[in-house]
């Protein structure tokens, strides 16, 4: 499936929903799986990525209704009920899946070997490997530390403290996943803030968490109790469309019950700081964790060296923030952003080649990219970007097009799927020109 994008959509209007927030989905299906009781989810995103963890603990035996209009319900068989898969699991497009997987996994009687598509199978495990035999697990992964990955079951994983490496979220809640099956207490530090979805749905499941600082600490063996689940709106999802709002002319678009947790709220502190108009409303707070709504008007936005405290807050929204670079007057420059060379993509490449056909100069630096704000497209007719399996890849490109004066065509946009499969209808909605071609 490619995206063809005809240049200059009007102004950009709107008062919309994205769909729900994948790490909260992703969450809301394994602790629910192992959680004593009938769980339900309201607002599950329907994505394939969600999906496969769905899929995944169906395969172990869980019972899973829906998802029917984002509603899951879940009949947990608490924290030793799984059964051994039949098969190997497929995770398709998903690090979440199958970093947080191996780490329940390492708690489990059986074994269970993970593998993915051509991007997740080129992905770093080595990160949830370590920590996981440091905790005395027998993992297995192919060459280089990529999946294929191999958790032997039939050992108690042992409580450790871990100093993450990198500032991951999915290392940090694999470790405190295995840590639920080990006796004693299994603590995490972290080099920044990440996303604590994990800790706060494990308190929304009932069991202590605590956390000082930079360190989270969990008692093992504890009982996950059913609860009810909402989802908000994905602030990664609305992310484009703040961008959208703000490179166009004209624009206003409001943006729906969107997660605001403050581990994920950097794009928003980094388009204000661009100059971007952006209102954060009807702030409250459901099931744990905060949302509002979020009004963003056009702006002319200017370059600025991203303050590097806010590149893991805000880590899945740089293409887009990208689009928005090459959109303001001056220069932004990115630094201590290396981890997005390791996402679904290496995203600094993938973006700097869409852009620069485009005539934008954007250099990519081993940590970061440095952009200087031009007129996309304005020597040529039309370019053709590779989404590289990457669903952002291909949603920040359809938000270039905006301001862009050639046409874009964005090829290989199927993976658009894994985390926003209703984006092009809602992107055609507020004006943008996008047009799917099989
Ligand atoms: C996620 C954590 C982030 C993010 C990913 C979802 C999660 O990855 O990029 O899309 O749900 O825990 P890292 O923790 O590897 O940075």
């Amino acid at each position: 499936m490619n995206f063809l994008l005809s240049p200059g959509a009007g102004s950009i209007k709107g008062d919309i929903r994205v769909p729900g927030d994948k790490s909260m989905s992703h969450r809301s299906i394994m602790l629910g799986s192992l959680a004593e009781g009938v769980t339900k989810v309201d607002g599950f995103l329907e994505g394939d990525d969600a999906l496969a963890t769905l899929n995944a603990f169906k395969s172990m035996g869980v019972n899973i209704q829906g998802p029917d209009n984002g509603r899951v319900v879940i009949e947990g068989v608490g924290l030793h009920g799984l059964k051994a898969p039949k098969d190997q699991l497929y995770i398709g497009n998903s690090g979440t899946t199958i970093r947080l997987l191996s780490g329940l996994m390492a708690g489990q009687s059986f074994d269970v070997t993970m593998a993915g598509d051509e991007s997740l199978n080129k992905r770093p495990m080595g990160r949830v490997a370590t920590p996981l035999k440091l905790m005395g697990v027998e993992v297995e992964t192919a060459e280089n530390g990529r999946p294929p990955l191999t958790i032997k079951g039939g050992t108690k994983p042992q409580a450790i403290h871990y100093d993450l490496p990198m500032a991951s979220a999915q290392v940090k809640s694999c470790v405190l996943l295995a840590g639920l099956y080990a006796d004693g207490v299994t603590s995490v530090t972290e080099p920044a803030p990440t996303r604590d979805h994990t800790e706060r749905m494990l308190r929304g499941f009932g069991c202590e968490v605590d956390v000082q600082g930079d360190t989270v600490r969990l008692q093992g063996g504890q009982t996950l109790k059913a609860c009810e689940i909402d989802v908000p709106a994905d602030i990664s999802s609305s992310a484009f469309f703040m961008v959208a709002a703000s490179i166009a002319d004209d624009a206003e678009i409001v943006l729906r019950h969107v997660g605001i947790n403050p581990t994920r709220t950097g794009v928003i502190d980094i388009l204000k700081l661009m100059g971007g108009d952006i209102e954060v409303f009807n702030e409250r707070e459901v099931g744990g964790e905060p949302v509002a709504d979020i009004r963003v008007r056009s702006a002319n936005l200017k370059g600025i060296d991203i303050p590097e405290a806010l590149v893991p807050l805000a880590i899945d929204e740089f293409p887009v923030l990208f689009i928005a670079a090459s959109c303001a007057e001056g220069v932004t420059r990115l630094t201590g952003a290396e981890e997005l060379r390791v996402k679904e993509s290496d995203r600094i490449q993938a973006m700097a080649d869409g852009l620069v056909p485009m005539g934008i100069k954007a250099e990519p630096t081993e940590d970061g990219i440095v952009i200087e704000g031009g007129v996309m497209g304005a020597d040529v007719d039309r370019v053709s970007v590779d989404a590289c399996h990457d669903h952002r890849i291909a949603m920040a490109f359809a938000v270039a097009s905006i301001k862009a004066q050639c046409e874009i065509e964005v090829v290989g946009c199927d993976n658009v799927a894994t985390s926003f499969p209703t984006f092009a209808s809602l992107a055609t909605e507020v004006g943008i020109k996008l047009q799917v071609v099989e």
